[in-house]
């Protein structure tokens, strides 16, 4: 067996089932799970019509490269969602497409990363927990940049040394932050594509959540339209990884790509041949329909923005929470443990929620996930606001 097997940790949800074994819930009140990111509003029908439309394609084995319509309508996205010129992205050279961001999120660290014992893979803290396993398989170690609430849960860039930027070979950046919400501003943007410049390394931008925001003031930005303004204009360095699963509410098409510097993704792509993940030719169809389409994801903004004012206007004298800028997540702080206050709320209101030290790492500077929580917003508003009165009901007896 592969020895770095041994250093994964147990996903998060592991550890809540763990942390929810024996505990018996009152089973008259209906149980509301706040704890997984999966998007329940209905999949758009120009998405499920598109794939059953192609389901006689079947028959052939789908390219690495994906279809040249797929390449081209994503291409057409970016440059309008993220203001970049069109001319500056060829759809056979900066995107490829991948069967959803995480076993891209994951693959990729394995091409990119030349394993050493100084090797680094840069992260935040907390962060999606494939960032690390990547890491670790990749013969890397983990660097965590902690996100604290005094640096309005974002990464705390300055605080990493010179010495760590210089063995730094990858940096995940998550913007917006799962489970904070919390954009990049451009400047902290500009401040990244420097320093990759300066210490040669790659930055893997998570962007899967940047279609989810708020307001149109806290629209995320991108790291390819930044790396455009500054004039790193083919992109150098700088790589962005997108989804449908949450934009257009289809986790289970396993659709999305990436993009960014051409060289780094032709051998991404080379990895790929093998790695040998390509998409089915009905999900390209489908994914041609859904990136072409934006009244549906504006329409889902506005369930999210709807049920985010809704429940903080329940909660927010009870919990130190605030709007996110993006995302569906709530990151709130706790009056108690986090895991105290994850495994009261079960065994007396039914309800699931994650503890925020699940999904960050002890450091130097302490585990910034400590007494907070990450609840999704992803349940039909109802059941959101039920959840909503039931934790503030649960407050009131702490
Ligand atoms: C931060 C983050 N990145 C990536 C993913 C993976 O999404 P998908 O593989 O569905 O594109 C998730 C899923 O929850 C996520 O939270």
């Amino acid at each position: 067996m592969n020895p770095d097997l041994a250093s994964l940790q147990p996903y998060p949800f592991e550890k809540l089932a763990k942390l929810k074994h024996g505990i018996t819930p009152p089973n008259q009140l209906e149980h509301i799970a706040l704890s997984v990111g999966e998007p329940k509003h209905p999949t758009p029908q120009i998405i499920t019509d598109a794939l059953l439309k192609h389901l006689h394609t079947l028959g052939q084995y789908p390219t690495t490269k994906g279809l040249d319509e797929l390449r081209q309508s994503i291409a057409a996205w970016l440059s309008q969602r993220f203001d970049i010129n069109p001319n500056a992205l060829d759809p056979n050279t900066h995107i490829l497409p991948v069967s959803g961001t995480r076993e891209a999120l994951f693959s990729f660290a394995q091409c990119v990363v030349q394993r050493s014992d100084e090797a680094i893979v840069a992260m935040p803290n907390p962060f999606y927990q494939i960032y690390e396993g990547a890491t670790l398989l990749a013969g890397a170690k983990p660097f965590f940049i902690n996100c604290d609430q005094e640096n309005n849960y974002l990464p705390d860039y300055d605080k990493v040394s010179t010495k760590t930027w210089k063995n730094c070979q990858l940096l995940y950046i998550c913007n917006p932050g799962n489970p904070s919400g919390a954009n990049h501003t451009e400047a902290q943007l500009r401040q990244l594509i420097e320093l990759a410049h300066r210490y040669d390394f790659i930055i893997a931008a998570d962007e899967c959540y940047s279609e989810i925001y708020t307001t149109e003031h806290n629209k995320p930005l991108g790291l390819l339209e930044v790396s455009q303004n500054m004039g790193n204009t083919d992109f150098s360095r700088c790589v962005v990884f997108h989804s449908l699963s949450k934009r257009s509410n289809a986790p289970g098409l396993r659709s999305g790509f990436i993009a960014g510097d051409a060289k780094v993704l032709k051998s991404y792509f080379n990895y790929r041949t093998y790695h040998g993940c390509t998409m089915p030719t009905p999900t390209q169809h489908a994914s041609i329909a859904a990136w072409g389409h934006e009244e549906h994801v504006n329409e889902n903004r506005i369930l999210y923005a709807q049920k985010f004012k809704d429940v903080l206007s329940i909660i927010d004298d009870s919990l130190d929470v605030k709007a996110p800028d993006a995302g569906f997540y709530l990151w709130a702080k706790t009056p108690i443990s986090d895991i105290d206050f994850a495994q009261q709320l079960f065994e007396k209101q039914h309800i699931t929620v994650l503890p925020g030290q699940f999904l960050a790492r002890n450091t130097n500077d302490g585990n910034p996930g400590l007494n907070h929580i990450r609840m999704a917003l992803v349940a039909p508003v109802g059941e959101c606001l039920d959840a909503a009165y039931r934790i503030k009901q649960f407050i009131q007896t702490l």
